[in-house]
């Protein structure tokens, strides 16, 4: 009962010291490079972005060292975080360097979260993370596989984040079938990541910051990239594939309707799949990353629906926001989105326990799930 209420975080980043290191000596983005402040002070500059905007954004001890992402967890009550590393992963990496670096970074994030404190009085870690696949064009599959087995061998690492690419042709790309079929026999999850956003040209010329990319592109990317990867019948494949998206899922809960509706209105695809678009949503799991009650109350909804959609289902009774919750799990985008000002309490964090908290309709029952007895369900912990 007690773990019930457990929090957990299963959307926080880190950059581990090999891969910082890699990131400082490099000229290209991605790139950390150091520069003077105005008042002679040195700092470091994270730039991962494509046009990014103010010469990328600060980056300090948060993105890379164990104690301040157990300090930053304390502060905020969080007991265990499934870390990832943060974008763009291995993606501007040769195919030999990447499959390296992601048996590298997986040995180093094992141990990061396997040598890290407990939850007090449990067998539960505080630390447990999502591994690296050399996901880069002209990879072979055998360099995949042999990644997914390192991950489901490992003792802390529960999945994998995966950005949008594939192996350069998206994620509907048929080459990736032997990759999604061992990540589903080996039951890990895979947390879907966006990095690219949309073109640049959308933004117009005005200077705002990194909020339209991040509030619109990234959330916009995941969208495009989980429908194609539903339109080429992946989902139909591999039915027990397990699918954690970013951002709440970005527009895709909103769009849903209209994407079966263009489905069906569309002779090369319209019968295509095995079920209506809406019933892939109810299978997919989504972090409740969107900083609102309304917003996390819709996206359970949509979720809910799912069976009055299974092809030759009786069960025509939407279901209830509770069963929407039920795959849904907090998460802080830690350490990205930190305060402008200093304090102990990140409002970014602050405001998606609110919203969690504040979700009509949603029992306690059902707020204790997504804030962590789902992650703790779905990952096995
Ligand atoms: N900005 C990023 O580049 N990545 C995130 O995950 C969040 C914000
Ligand atoms: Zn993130």
């Amino acid at each position: 009962m007690a773990s019930k209420r457990l929090v957990v975080d299963v959307h926080t980043h880190l950059y581990l010291p090999r891969y910082a290191s890699l990131l400082r000596k490099r000229t290209d983005l991605p790139k950390i490079i150091t520069r003077t402040r105005d008042d002679g002070q040195k700092e470091e500059r994270l730039v991962i972005l494509k046009d990014e905007p103010s010469g990328g954004r600060p980056v300090g001890p948060s993105y890379v060292e164990r104690d301040e992402k157990l300090r930053f967890m304390k502060n905020h009550g969080i007991d265990i975080s499934i870390v990832s590393t943060a974008n763009p992963w291995l993606d501007f990496l040769s195919t030999k360097e990447a499959h390296e670096l992601a048996l590298q970074l997986n040995d180093d994030l094992d141990e990061y979260c396997s040598s890290g404190p407990t939850v007090p009085g449990t067998s539960m870690r505080q630390l447990y993370g999502f591994g690296l696949i050399p996901i880069v064009p002209n990879i072979s599959t055998k360099s995949l596989l042999e990644a997914v087995r390192q991950i489901s061998a490992s003792s802390c690492l529960k999945g994998l984040i995966m950005g949008t690419r594939g192996v350069g042709n998206g994620l509907d790309d048929e080459a990736l079938d032997p990759v999604w079929s061992a990540i589903s026999e080996a039951g890990l999850t895979v947390f879907l990541h966006p990095h690219y956003g949309i073109p640049q040209e959308t933004w117009g010329g005005k200077n705002n910051g990194h909020v339209l990319p991040l509030a619109l592109g990234f959330p916009m990317e995941t969208t495009i990239a989980t429908t194609r990867l539903i339109l080429s019948g992946v989902l139909d494949r591999f039915p027990s594939l397990r699918l954690l998206l970013a951002h709440s899922g970005g527009a895709l809960p909103q769009l849903s309707s209209r994407l079966a509706s263009c489905i069906d209105h569309d002779p090369i695809v319209a019968s295509r799949l095995k079920h209506d678009a809406r019933f892939y949503l109810g299978k997919l799991y989504l972090d409740a990353v969107c900083y609102g009650p309304e917003e996390l109350g819709f996206v359970s909804d949509v979720l809910a629906r799912s069976n009055r959609y299974e092809t030759g289902s009786k069960n025509i009774v939407p279901g209830s926001r509770s069963v929407g919750s039920g795959r849904m799990l907090f998460g802080t985008d830690h350490p990205f989105f930190p305060p402008l000002s200093s304090s102990e309490k990140w409002k970014s964090v602050v405001e998606n326990l609110d919203a969690i908290n504040n979700v009509q309709d949603w029992t306690k029952a059902d707020k204790d799930g997504v804030k962590g007895g789902n992650a703790i369900s779905l990952f096995n912990l």
